[in-house]
Order: structure tokens, then C-alpha cells, then sequence
């Protein structure tokens, strides 16, 4: 399958079955999910997941990527500390989407312990569904990125 296709998912503990309905549910509609685990429930770090995912979409190996943790969080400052990589956590679909169209974000983060199954889905569906809508945003993207220049 292509790139553009291919969505990596962690995870820390807290978000196991979670993910793993999410994982399913996306490659019945066609994507690739490069499930990268963990698939143990012991306690992990959640830094080292998001960092792992992060680095997947950083390197072209993944177009997109979809993380979680208990808050959501904490895995998404991790990814987001790996150059080039925006990601934001959501708990409603508006945002989801938002952060496609105009922040350009590679990578959704969910709170497992936030938000219930029915509605992680929905958010899903908005992020992936949604392309970006440059223009005006891509300079705004570019001033994001500006910082790790310096
Ligand atoms: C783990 O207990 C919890 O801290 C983690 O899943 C996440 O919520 C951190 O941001």
C-alpha cells in the first residue's frame, strides 16, 4: 500500500483496546494501520510511544499518525518534540478536523480516558478525512516551525 495510505498508531497502556478498535476500524475503510504497540497492559512510558509514532511520520514512512494515551497529553508533547511533527489532542470532531485544515497536523492524539469509543471513531473519521487547506495556513504553519530553525 501506498504512503499516503500507511497510518501509524501507539499508544501507552491506557489506550490498548482502544487503539486496537481504532486500528480496526480505519482498515476496514481502506487505510494501512502500522500498529506499533505496545499490545501488553503492563505500565509503560508514554514519552517513548509517542516518540516512536512521531518518528514514523517524520521519516516519510507513515503519511499520518494516530496516538493515545490516559489524557492524550502527555503523548502528544512527546511527539510533538520530534522536529517537523504537529500533533493535536482532541476530544470532539470539529477539532479534528480543524487541525487537519489549518494547523496541517500529521498526527491526532485521543485521551482514552477521556472520550468514549463511539466518539474517538468520529474523531478519527473527521482527522483523516480531512485534507489541508493551505493558502493563508501555510504561512502560519511555516511560523510554527520557525523555532527549530533557531
Ligand atoms: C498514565 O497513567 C497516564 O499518565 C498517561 O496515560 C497519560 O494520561 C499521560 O499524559
Amino acid at each position: 500500500m501506498t504512503v499516503s495510505k500507511r497510518i501509524v498508531l501507539s499508544s501507552d497502556h491506557a489506550a490498548i483496546p482502544l487503539r486496537q478498535a481504532i486500528a480496526a476500524h480505519i482498515t476496514a475503510q481502506g487505510w494501512e494501520a502500522v500498529d506499533i504497540g505496545p499490545t501488553t497492559p503492563e505500565s509503560t512510558h508514554y514519552p517513548k510511544h509517542g516518540a516512536a509514532a512521531a518518528r514514523k511520520v517524520a521519516s516519510g514512512d507513515c503519511r499520518l499518525g494516530i496516538i493515545l494515551c490516559g489524557t492524550g497529553q502527555g503523548i502528544m508533547m512527546a511527539a510533538n518534540k520530534v522536529p517537523g511533527i504537529r500533533c493535536g489532542v482532541c476530544s470532539d470532531t470539529f477539532s479534528a478536523k480543524m487541525i487537519r485544515a489549518h494547523n496541517d497536523a500529521q498526527i491526532l492524539s485521543i485521551g482514552a480516558r477521556v472520550v468514549g469509543e463511539g466518539l474517538a471513531l468520529e474523531i478519527v473519521d473527521a482527522f483523516l478525512n480531512t485534507e489541508f487547506e493551505g493558502g493563508r495556513h501555510a504561512t502560519r504553519v511555516d511560523m510554527i516551525e520557525a523555532p527549530e530553525a533557531e
